[in-house]
């Protein structure tokens, strides 16, 4: 009944929600401006300890021999001659009672793949799909070509050196379901929750990765998912004092972290990168006061909202991109801007969802339901990522120079309130004799840029991803030289 009154509420927000892509839809927006309509701004939660409610004794496990082979891909519609390694995909039970199963997708690695690392691979949103946006359009094996059928090669998959694990999180996203449509109203603990929940019941289908090195990397409100789950995952072996997840690290790119910080170094982004006039930006920093506690005015409201108009119709997650546009052929880039439509139609094809056991659905870039209801989101996981820090996995933080939406400002400001020393000052890196970007080398922190890359990275910039990507497996700041 509650569901049923709020989707028609906001049936008009739902229909305009298409493709994480497109221009102009900012999914994370809109979760914020719910959390907001509920009257209570934000949800104050805090880096609680949830471990003690959620010790690995309580974790469902479900049966899982023989489902490894069911869900080998045999081949996927439209892909090209001569692929050499293997992919899986369907679905794992996190909640057997409410009918909730979270879908996954593995590429492995062509070479090496039985002693590459498995690196979890996780979307943000909230609300969007890990496959379509993560696999399809930045780092997975394929490109979706523009006649919505074919799939072409992309020569700078991650895969070429981990086995890479792209998941559906949290039910409701993409080909993530759940029989109880109540779940749908989720937020970030329950996220955490059923993705440990989903990787320990996966690594029973997939033993051989059990004792595997493991990586958590992921990009934009993933910068909330990746430091909870770790931490998560950290607790329970703790608990049981086994390695139960051999984690070694994280990566997060262009990554939602703390609200101050996301709005202030948006705005000064904005700003520096010619976006708004002197007169916005002096009216933000004159009235708004973005910190944890402080009350939002009237006047900075109004002025957010001029900055928004004011930036016009840009791509707001690569700021200097061409649009979709059909005068656009082929992409000036490399990157065809239209990409988000041609795996919207691939993946409705319904041989394509057979092929990939997933059910048949209107499967959709971004849950606009989803990420209506958030019910928990924490104002900082700051603290979450300082525990981290402090555990001796590696934490890496990157981020794509030219994305307005989470900008490299916003990271650098979080960064500061994390108080971490310099250990090895600001350098340039390089990448095929050209500038890849810059690192700061901080006690237990690496800070990554990627020159030229907006918010989804590997699409704008695939060589300087995966050299970036390269340095983090191996623990080693990207060169000089
Ligand atoms: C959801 O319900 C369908 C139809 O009853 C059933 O086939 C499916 O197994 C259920 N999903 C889960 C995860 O239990
Ligand atoms: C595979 O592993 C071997 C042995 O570690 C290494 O020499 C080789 O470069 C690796 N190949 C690839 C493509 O990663
Ligand atoms: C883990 O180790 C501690 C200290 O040795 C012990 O008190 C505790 O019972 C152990 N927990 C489990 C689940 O074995
Ligand atoms: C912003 O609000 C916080 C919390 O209410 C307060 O501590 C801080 O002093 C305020 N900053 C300014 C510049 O007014
Ligand atoms: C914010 O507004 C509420 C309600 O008007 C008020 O009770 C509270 O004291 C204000 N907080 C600050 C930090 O000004
Ligand atoms: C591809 O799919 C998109 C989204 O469904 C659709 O708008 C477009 O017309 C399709 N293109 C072709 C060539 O079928
Ligand atoms: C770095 O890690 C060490 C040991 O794990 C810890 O003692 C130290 O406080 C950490 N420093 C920061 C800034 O995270």
């Amino acid at each position: 009944m509650k569901i049923a009154l709020q989707l028609s509420v906001h049936f008009s927000l739902l229909v305009f929600v298409s493709c994480y892509g497109s221009n102009g839809y900012d999914p994370l927006e809109n979760a914020l401006r719910f959390q907001r309509s509920k009257g209570s701004v934000l949800n104050h939660v805090s880096s609680e300890d949830h471990s003690a409610e959620y010790s690995n004794s309580k974790v469902y496990m479900g049966p899982q021999d023989g489902l490894k082979e069911v869900d080998k891909i045999s081949s996927l519609p439209g892909q090209p001659a001569g692929t050499d390694f293997d992919q899986y995909s369907g679905y794992v039970t996190v909640d057997p009672n409410h009918g909730r199963a979270l879908f996954y997708y593995l590429a492995e690695s062509p070479v090496n793949s039985s002693t590459n690392p498995l690196v979890l691979w996780l979307n943000g949103g909230p609300g969007c799909s890990s496959f379509g946006n993560g696999a399809m359009m930045e780092l997975g094996p394929f490109r979706v070509n523009a006649d919505n059928r074919t799939l072409s090669r992309n020569k700078y998959a991650w895969n070429n050196i981990a086995n890479v694990l792209f998941l559906e999180s949290p039910a409701g996203v993409g080909f993530s379901y759940s029989n109880t449509s109540s779940d749908y109203e989720t937020g970030d603990i329950q996220t955490a929750k059923d993705s440990y929940t989903f990787l320990i019941n996966w690594l029973e289908r997939f033993p051989e990765y059990k004792t595997r090195d493991f990586y958590i990397t992921g990009e934009s409100y993933a910068g909330h998912y990746v430091p909870q789950l770790a931490q998560l995952i950290l607790q329970n072996n703790k608990i049981t004092n086994q390695t139960v997840i051999n984690l070694k690290g994280i990566a997060i790119g262009n990554a939602y972290v703390d609200h101050e910080t996301g709005k202030t170094g948006m705005f000064d982004y904005f700003w520096t990168h010619a976006i708004i006039s002197d007169e916005i930006h002096e009216g933000i920093i004159s009235n708004c006061n973005f910190s944890d506690g402080a009350n939002i005015t009237d006047a900075c409201y109004e002025y957010q909202y001029q900055a928004y108009a004011a930036k016009s119709n840009i791509f707001f997650y690569d700021i200097y991109a061409p649009l979709c546009s059909p005068s656009i052929k082929p992409p000036i880039s490399g990157f065809d801007p239209c990409s988000d439509n041609y795996i919207l139609g691939y993946l409705n094809t319904p041989d394509v969802q057979q092929s990939l056991h997933a059910k048949p659905v209107q499967w959709e870039s971004c849950s606009g339901l989803v990420g209506a209801y958030w019910k928990d989101m924490p104002l900082t996981v700051l603290p979450v990522i300082q525990d981290l820090m402090a555990s001796g996995i590696s934490v890496w933080i990157y981020s794509g120079d030219t994305d307005g939406r989470v900008s490299v400002t916003t990271t650098r400001y979080a960064i500061n309130k994390l108080q971490t020393s310099v250990k090895v000052p600001w350098y340039p890196w390089m990448h095929q004799g050209e500038v890849g970007g810059y690192v700061v080398g901080y006690e237990n922190l690496t800070f990554v840029t990627i020159r030229g890359a907006g918010h989804f990275v590997p699409s704008y910039q695939p060589g300087r991803a995966l050299a970036f990507f390269t340095s983090f497996l191996e623990g080693k700041l990207p060169t000089n030289h």
